[in-house]
């Protein structure tokens, strides 16, 4: 820092380290201009938030022994601001030991601030608090939307000033929003204040570039005059197609696809995507034969960790692995299709010389005995750190001043229910899953845009316990003002069900501090269908025996259904092997210890296969993430080559 300052001092009086280091848009040659040279960048996406701080320089050390010579990252904002005005770069969170790491390795950056993102995080990387607001339009001139934006960027942007490129920095351009133009709001106020702020801090001499499908459609919102506008697309389509729609933009300057896609994103309940090397190579080597610069999104995909993953509409949340198909796995393994995309470039640019960094090591822990815990509904008083509310009707996550995880909604049964009686959001309120039970006994699921009745039947007064699981916002499209909790009211039969009690769960502190205890077994418990949402834990010891431990791993949970897991305190993600694809959670060997026994917990929403005798866990050394599939079939998401040409 003080060195990169000092030399921006040094050239600010003109001392001679030769010329200014400046980067440009250069219209006459159709290309950009590094120091006054012609430059072409090869790029590739990394997003730091998905991959632990300690992993950092292994992946971006291989994307420069690949080839690059730039890489591309998104940063989340409510990653940084969890909560108005309290901001976290420190430790996975620390952006700027990230640019700096870049910068040593070789790499220069494409930063991509937002404010939104997409990215598959949950609501595009928006904090769920600005729906604090009730009608907040999102990526709008509404004026509550652009003051926290405001407030925001002039918390981050000073920090990034100092590495741009012209700075010292490896920071060559910025990106203003981000696929603008297929947002429904076309609202040109919004980029020209987005535009301004960031030049305002800046400077004048940043390259700011939008980046929207290569369509003529996509354009026309999504790109503003003074901001370089530049493309996105797959492979396999016609690359001289879909950079025509760039020139319709961009008659002059270099060609950009800022996202060529080297795999695609996943979801719960559809078929793992894979995308073929032969096909991303071919056209990767048709754009760099055009003399374009391309950023393949993703280069290393890395893992939703915690709560972290968004969704699409009609409602499909996104899995904990975001290994993408991309060139480096999740894991940060080498690939056929990294080495097929570093002879692509070989062909156009030297490859640094030398050797590329191995795969790291993953070790088979093996299998580790899990013991049950409480139920959520039996440990209320220690994860619900607030206490609880009371009102007439549900209220939201936000209206519970809750961002993620999971919300206990409990009421009484109104009348006696002695037939089956359907309890409902017939609204399809429920955001975006709740585990019913009534007097402590599991009767059904709910599920947003796919079950909104269960049947219940207990006497007058018996306690209806609704959890309420959040798996992640909306993160594209119209739909990211996504309320999660019971958005409507509930019904019993005909009558609007009232008098709820509401526990706001912080169910990471409770791990943390290891509140959860033990419950004694039951005599031979039957082999239920379903289970109310119930704790486990077990524990391991990593064997000192052997060098080089720990290593990276990979946890799975046979025969488990749904669920949350944490290893030594650290939220892991979601598991979800019922519905699939994925079926193993990264562990990345930075959260294990040597020195004590590492503890599993496990939160499992449905049932556990512990019934009849012990269950367990295990730790393997190989992932799964393309299982079949508990059919699902509705379309997600976008499309993969987009059509264009609206
Ligand atoms: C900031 O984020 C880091 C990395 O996730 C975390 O370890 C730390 O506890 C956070 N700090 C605060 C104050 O929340
Ligand atoms: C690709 O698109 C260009 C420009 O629209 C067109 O001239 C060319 O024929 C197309 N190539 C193929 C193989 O369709
Ligand atoms: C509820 O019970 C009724 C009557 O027994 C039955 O027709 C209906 O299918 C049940 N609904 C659900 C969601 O189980
Ligand atoms: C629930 O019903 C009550 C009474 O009809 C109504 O006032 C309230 O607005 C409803 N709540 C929601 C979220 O629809
Ligand atoms: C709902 O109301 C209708 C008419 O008021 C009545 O016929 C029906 O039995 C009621 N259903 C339930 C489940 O209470
Ligand atoms: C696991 O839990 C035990 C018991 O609470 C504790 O002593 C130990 O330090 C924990 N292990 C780690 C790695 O935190
Ligand atoms: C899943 O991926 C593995 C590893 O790439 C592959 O060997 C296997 O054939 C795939 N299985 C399915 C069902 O696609």
């Amino acid at each position: 820092m003080s060195l990169l300052r000092f030399g921006s001092v040094l050239l600010l009086f003109g001392c001679s380290l030769g010329a200014p280091r400046s980067f440009s848009v250069d219209y006459k040659n159709d290309c950009f201009q590094k120091d006054g040279e012609e430059f072409r960048y090869i790029s590739g996406s990394i997003h730091y938030s998905r991959i632990p701080r300690v992993y950092w320089k292994d992946r971006l050390l291989k994307m420069y022994m690949a080839g690059l010579n730039t890489i591309q990252t998104y940063i989340p904002w409510n990653f940084h601001e969890e909560s108005p005005g309290l901001y976290n770069f420190s430790g996975d969170r620390d952006l700027e030991y990230f640019l700096q790491v870049a910068q040593d390795v070789g790499l220069l950056v494409i930063l991509r601030p937002g404010p939104y993102i997409c990215a598959e995080w949950d609501m595009g990387g928006l904090p769920a608090w600005l729906l604090n607001k009730k009608d907040i339009v999102l990526r709008s001139s509404d004026p509550d939307y652009l003051a926290a934006v405001d407030k925001w960027m002039g918390k981050l942007l000073p920090m990034m000033k100092p590495y741009l490129y012209q700075n010292g920095g490896p920071i060559i351009t910025v990106q203003v929003e981000n696929e603008y133009g297929s947002y429904f709001a076309c609202d040109y106020n919004y980029l020209r204040h987005l535009s301004k702020l960031l030049r305002s801090h800046l400077g004048n001499d940043v390259v700011l570039f939008t980046t929207d499908g290569a369509g003529i459609g996509y354009l026309k919102c999504g790109s503003i005059q003074d901001v370089y506008a530049t493309v996105d697309f797959g492979p396999g389509g016609n690359v001289t197609a879909a950079f025509e729609a760039q020139r319709y933009a961009e008659p002059h300057g270099p060609l950009v696809n800022s996202e060529f896609y080297t795999g695609w994103l996943d979801h719960w309940g559809s078929p793992h995507s894979v995308v073929s090397s032969a096909i991303v190579a071919k056209s990767l080597n048709e754009m760099l034969a055009m003399g374009a610069n391309v950023n393949m999104y993703m280069f290393i995909g890395g893992t939703n960790f915690g709560y972290w993953n968004g969704a699409n509409a009609p409602y499909g949340a996104q899995p904990t692995s975001y290994d993408y198909d991309a060139p480096l796995t999740e894991a940060g393994d080498l690939t056929e299709k990294y080495f097929a995309i570093r002879e692509v470039i070989r062909m156009y640019h030297k490859i640094p010389e030398g050797p590329v960094p191995p795969t790291t090591p993953k070790y088979a822990y093996g299998t580790v005995v899990m013991k049950k815990l409480q139920t959520i509904s039996d440990a209320l008083e220690k994860l619900s750190f607030s206490g609880p509310v009371k009102s007439a009707y549900p209220q939201t996550f936000i209206e519970l001043n809750q961002a993620f995880g999971f919300v206990l909604y409990r009421t009484a049964l109104p009348v006696d229910c002695s037939a089956p009686t359907p309890l409902s959001s017939p609204l399809n309120g429920v955001r975006d899953r709740a585990y019913v039970s009534v007097n402590g006994v599991a009767v059904g699921i709910l599920e947003r845009d796919k079950a909104i009745t269960v049947n219940v039947t207990g006497k007058a007064g018996s306690q209806v316990d609704i959890l309420v699981e959040s798996m992640g916002r909306i993160n594209y499209g119209h739909n990211i003002n996504d309320f999660k909790g019971l958005v409507t009211n509930m019904t019993l039969g005909n009558e609007t069900l009232k008098g709820w009690t509401m526990y706001s769960l912080n169910i990471d502190e409770a791990i943390r501090q290891g509140l959860l205890s033990e419950t004694k077994p039951t005599a031979s418990p039957q082999p239920a269908a379903l289970s109310p949402p119930t704790f486990y834990k077990g524990s391991f010891i990593i064997p000192d025996c052997i060098p080089d431990l720990p290593q990276d791993t990979y946890i799975q949970l046979p025969k488990w259904r749904k669920g949350q897991i944490w290893i030594n305190g650290f939220n892991l993600g979601r598991y979800w092997p019922s519905r699939g694809p994925q079926v193993t959670l990264f562990v990345p060997a930075n959260i294990l210890s040597t020195a004590a026994p590492n503890n599993v917990t496990v939160l499992e929403l449905e049932e556990a296969p512990c019934s009849s005798g012990p269950c367990s866990v295990v730790f393997t050394a190989t992932p799964i993430l393309n299982a079949t599939v508990q059919s699902d079939h509705k379309q997600h998401g976008r499309l993969f080559v987009r059509d264009g040409f609206l």
